[in-house]
């Protein structure tokens, strides 16, 4: 099994990024966490981080044949961009959709995710565990 974690916009500056939100811990340092967490379950998993639009979509168009699902935070870009959202749609790999924060009990704007509706589920609000809970699904570990 091979899972890709993907995250969008300024999630590389997490731990130094308005840790009051978004905690304390490095992208590195959780990235670290899950792959010894997917290792021993015996899956391979990697990772890919972009600033930019049609670098996360490139990467969900590779993604195709090569792995067997995606958890996916795609930071602000989850919220207006249609172009991500057709590239999920078009991939017909799961993807879970991932926040770090509860969107929900934020500004307005972030309460609608226009890539919800092509993604497999949601998981949100969680901190670093969103991420943790996503692989979880990802593994198919039953509880
Ligand atoms: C986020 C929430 C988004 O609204 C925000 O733009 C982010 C991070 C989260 O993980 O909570 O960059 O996706």
């Amino acid at each position: 099994m091979k899972i890709l974690v993907m995250n969008g916009p300024n999630l590389n500056l997490l731990g130094e990024r308005e840790p009051g939100v978004y905690g304390d811990t490095s992208l590195e340092e959780i990235n670290s966490r899950l792959k010894a967490y997917a290792e021993k379950n015996g899956a391979e998993i990697d990772f890919y981080q972009s600033n930019h639009e049609g670098a996360l979509i490139d990467a969900l168009h590779n993604a195709r044949g090569v792995y067997d699902s995606i958890i996916f935070n795609a930071g602000a870009y989850t919220h207006y961009s249609y172009a991500i959202r057709d590239a999920i749609a078009a991939i017909k790999l799961p993807v879970i959709e991932v926040h770090i924060s509860n969107v929900h009990s934020r500004e307005e704007f972030r309460h609608h995710s226009v890539i919800s509706p092509v993604c497999k589920g949601t998981i949100a609000g969680f901190g670093e565990q969103s991420y943790f809970l996503a692989l979880v699904y990802a593994l198919g570990i039953k509880a």
